[in-house]
């Protein structure tokens, strides 16, 4: 139910060196709401927290608590006054326990000396208001990361929260983990905390939401109530005029015709490459102009498949064969060398370097292929980056910009058209269009597909079971770190996928 108005903004304006990221918002947040903000890569979602939460200051306009005007000039200040915020990107120490995150900064004391107990019950009690139930004691690391996330929400609750802000907290988590997330969230609302909410998906949007506001070029576009918002109207609202590329299936000419594409392109095979601890011993087989799916839940072995893949992790058993002769992938030089390109899942660790420039980003696949002592020159690097900052859409006022300042979905983007750069015979898309919007999604996966149809082959990961069906030739099922099977043709059913990953038999 709605309660009262808690937070408002009247007339934000935000503005960075050449980019007007809020122009003149008008915000509300109720008491006892999911209120989702929607938009496409560069809306203005984040600058809009970010300024919410005292993490930027805000050129013009106000921000109203219960109704009165606040300014934050740091994190803390509004931390204070009950907002909570979980970033887009998790910053919880993972070395450190599970009740040591809950209560980093504020840890109870006895008699001068850190209060282990209280911190343990506290840190307990806390999870259990969510009902969740971990060994406290344990490092961070040692759980998933929905588990993590969930740490990241009970220390943001466990004092006087209002408002929770969560800035896409589901991009890393499957069905099973989103659906726990969404319960303790409508907890959370029911006990009166305002929640502000930050997605790309569609169906999450409608299964969590209350209302709904739609931001496009750092404007609000509206504000609406989700159950009065049809999904196709949302859509248009978030994207405008411009025509969005229809999400596809391949079509049988399109996967014949990268079928015949170039044979000469190289085959790779995998035989028995496993892990201890990662994967057990897998086959795989990756065709030029194929698009091979890998379906399982996180922790599946999906990602791990592809490190060994690509040589980011070392196999203990097994062998790589490329075009049936035998080649070392022991590192990801090699795998470069032999045409692999891969697009990790995490951008963050293994991605963006955040302070080199867009352009510098771009190439840098590239310029380590070559070799750094063969400079790809300044010119060079220019008409490359510019090509796909064109082609892929990226949201940047320009190149020589540090890649850490764009959106989320940008900084995405750009990661896979360095990938694509490298004009790669192999890629390995791990969650390639987590953080992207909507219309962006479908360019990307559009993109991919041409590429595929001159030949590219692709290994394909997402936990989007509907994304791998409509683009895979074939699907393997990665469940509890093996190959459970393999589907293609009139196999490749959504329910069967289903099936084999939950762990029935298809
Ligand atoms: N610190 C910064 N310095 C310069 N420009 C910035 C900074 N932060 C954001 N921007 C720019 O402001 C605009 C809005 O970015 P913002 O991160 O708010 O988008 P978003 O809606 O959260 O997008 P996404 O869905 O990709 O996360 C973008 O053009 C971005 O490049
Ligand atoms: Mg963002």
């Amino acid at each position: 139910m709605t309660g009262p108005l808690v937070l408002e903004t009247l007339g934000l304006t935000k503005s960075f060196p050449g980019v007007n990221a809020l122009t003149n918002v008008d915000f509300r947040l109720f008491a006892g709401e999911v209120h989702t903000l929607m938009g496409q890569n560069g809306a203005g979602k984040s600058t809009l927290i970010n300024v919410l939460t005292g993490v930027h200051s805000h050129d013009a306009g106000e921000i109203r608590i219960d109704g009165e005007s606040v300014r934050f000039a740091a994190p803390l200040e509004a931390e204070a006054a009950g907002i909570r915020t979980l970033y887009q990107e998790v910053n919880l120490c993972p070395n450190l326990s599970v009740a040591e995150n809950i209560f980093a900064g504020r840890q109870p004391r006895r008699r001068g000396a850190i209060d282990w107990k209280a911190i343990h019950a506290g840190a307990r009690e806390a999870l259990a208001q969510l009902n969740i139930s971990l060994d406290v004691t344990q490092s961070l690391d040692t759980y998933p990361i929905a588990v993590q996330q969930m740490v990241a929400i009970a220390r943001a609750v466990s004092v006087d929260a209002r408002v929770l802000i969560l800035d896409e907290p589901t991009s890393s988590l499957d069905d099973s983990e989103v659906s726990k997330l969404f319960e303790v969230l409508t907890k959370l609302k029911q006990s009166g905390i305002a929640i502000l909410f930050v997605t790309h998906f569609l169906e999450q949007t409608y299964a969590i939401s209350d209302r709904i506001t739609v931001m496009r070029n750092g404007q609000r576009e509206g504000e609406y109530l989700a159950k009065d918002l049809p999904v196709d109207e949302l859509v248009r609202k978030m994207v405008g005029d411009v025509p969005v590329t229809a999400q596809r299936t391949r079509s049988s000419s399109e996967r014949n015709d990268a079928a015949a594409a170039n044979r000469a392109l190289p085959r790779f095979d995998m035989r028995g490459v496993g892990r201890r601890g990662a994967v057990q011993p897998i086959d795989l087989t990756l065709e030029s102009g194929r698009i091979m799916g890998l379906a399982g839940l996180l922790g599946s072995g999906r990602t791990e498949t592809a490190r060994l893949l690509f040589g980011a992790d070392r196999a203990d058993t097994g062998s790589i064969t490329v075009d049936g002769k035998p080649v070392k992938l022991g590192s990801p030089r090699h795998a470069v060398k032999h045409g692999i390109g891969y697009c990790p899942e995490d951008r963050k660790k293994e991605g963006i370097v955040a302070a080199l420039s867009i352009r510098e980003n771009i190439v840098l696949a590239l310029q380590a292929r070559r070799g750094w002592w063969r400079p790809l020159g300044r010119a060079k690097e220019k008409r490359i980056a510019e090509h796909y900052v064109k082609a892929l859409g990226i949201r940047a006022r320009d190149i020589e910009q540090p890649i850490e300042l764009l959106s989320g979905g940008n900084q995405q983007k750009a990661l896979l058209a360095r990938w694509l750069a490298t004009d790669p015979k192999m890629l390995i898309l791990d969650e390639p269009t987590r953080g992207i919007d909507v219309a962006a999604k479908f360019e990307i996966m559009d993109r991919v597909m041409q590429l595929c149809a001159k030949g590219l082959g692709i290994l394909l990961i997402s936990s989007e079971i509907a994304e791998v069906l409509r683009l895979s030739d074939r699907i393997a099922v990665l469940r509890d770190r093996r190959k459970v099977a393999e589907l293609s043709g009139d196999e490749l059913d959504e329910q069967a996928v289903y099936q084999l990953i939950a762990g029935g038999e298809a």
